[in-house]
């Protein structure tokens, strides 16, 4: 069975055709980064329109000349003006083809991306999402910091998240203060890169706050406070120590912004680990999944499979192409999990605020 799938959510206009959930026959990802760099984060209007002038050209782009057997979307959690556009032009393309819409959740679409297969890769090597099972997932990405837990396949639970800024929100944050562009999360990583190179131990850090909620607070919602993040703190212990030492442009005179840099990752990377940590330790499961952009930071990278080594889980991290958001993930799960579809899915809305399993 081959899907398109369609993905709008934020600033990726994105298509993919990928059979039987499993293999990417074609994959287009646009992105709209460039549009939104002048502005340090993405503007929701900006990304809208957009998408609206790209969606077409993507969409043609990944068919070709391929048949699909249904059409998937997103239509949340994310931007609503942008997610608007993918699920009308989804709407629009199943009702023209006469295939079944199929609708997804953009966290549970980043939990199946360890899962993809491209041609030519040994599909023997690449494990099926069910042979996975029970996992952890954690999707990690610009809009999300979460903890899911996955009994199995297409069951998810929500054991803990951040209560503020995602982790990519925190890096991008970080580097506008900074003024080190946008999106700051590849540039942030790219340096601390540099400075762990030449301290193998880590080095004089500066001990920035690593995110652990207070117990009982009331935006825990009655999650567990060490499964929770709360970048916020992070952020204003960063501002208030760029204050403190003159500002960023004295920082950058002094060569000091590699060390901080790399201080604020090491905050926002040992408290995602932490958190998966103790999350593995409350329910042992056979595999830790990871999703979303920031799983491409080199240093997380490390520390998770650190941490499922040590807590005898097998971690499953997507190819760096399919971290960021794309249209193959969409399709792929929408072959598992084929609910809501039909009319159910021609009715439904753009939802920014789905939560994962509903
Ligand atoms: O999954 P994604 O493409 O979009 C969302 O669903 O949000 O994630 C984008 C986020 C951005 O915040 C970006 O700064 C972050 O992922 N990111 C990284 C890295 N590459 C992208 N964060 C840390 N290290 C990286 N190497
Ligand atoms: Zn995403």
């Amino acid at each position: 069975m081959d899907i398109l799938g369609i993905e709008t959510s934020c600033d990726e206009t994105a298509a993919a055709v990928v059979r039987d959930g499993r293999e990417v026959l074609s994959s287009v990802v646009y992105t709209q980064i460039p549009l939104h760099v002048p502005y340090g984060g993405v503007v929701p209007e900006i990304a809208s329109r957009a998408h609206v002038e790209k969606i077409v050209q993507v969409v043609r782009e990944a068919i070709g000349s391929m048949r699909v057997d249904a059409v998937a979307a997103t239509y949340g959690p994310g931007l609503s003006p942008a997610l608007i556009v993918g699920l009308n032009a989804a709407k629009g393309i199943a009702r023209g083809l006469g295939v079944d819409l199929i609708g997804v959740n953009h966290m549970e679409a980043h939990l199946h991306t360890p899962f993809l297969v491209d041609p030519g890769d040994d599909s023997g090597s690449v494990p099926r999402p069910e042979d996975a099972m029970p996992a952890l997932g954690l999707a990690v990405s610009g809009g999300h910091t979460a903890w899911i837990d996955m009994p199995e396949y297409g069951k998810y639970e929500i054991m803990g998240q951040t209560l503020d800024d995602a982790a990519g929100e925190a890096f991008d944050k970080a580097a506008k203060l900074l003024s080190l562009g946008y999106p700051g999360g590849p540039k942030i990583d790219a340096i601390a890169r540099e400075w762990f190179a030449l301290h193998p131990d880590g080095g004089d850090l500066v001990p920035f706050p690593k995110g652990r909620p207070r117990e009982g607070v009331s935006a825990l919602a009655g999650l567990p406070a060490e499964l929770c993040v709360s970048f916020s703190g992070l952020k204003t212990a960063l501002l208030r120590y760029v204050q403190s030492q003159g500002g960023a442009d004295a920082l950058v005179e002094r060569g000091e912004i590699p060390r901080v840099v790399a201080s604020y990752q090491e905050a926002i990377v040992g408290a995602v680990a932490d958190r998966t940590r103790a999350a593995l330790r409350r329910k042992s499961r056979k595999s830790l999944v990871v999703g979303g952009g920031v799983s491409l930071n080199s240093r997380l990278r490390s520390a998770l499979a650190r941490v499922a080594e040590e807590e005898g889980a097998r971690l499953f991290v997507a190819k760096p192409k399919y971290c960021g958001d794309n249209g193959a993930m969409v399709a792929a799960l929408a072959y598992f999990k084929r609910t809501p579809a039909g009319e159910a899915a021609m009715s439904l809305d753009a939802n920014p605020s789905l939560e994962v399993g509903e």
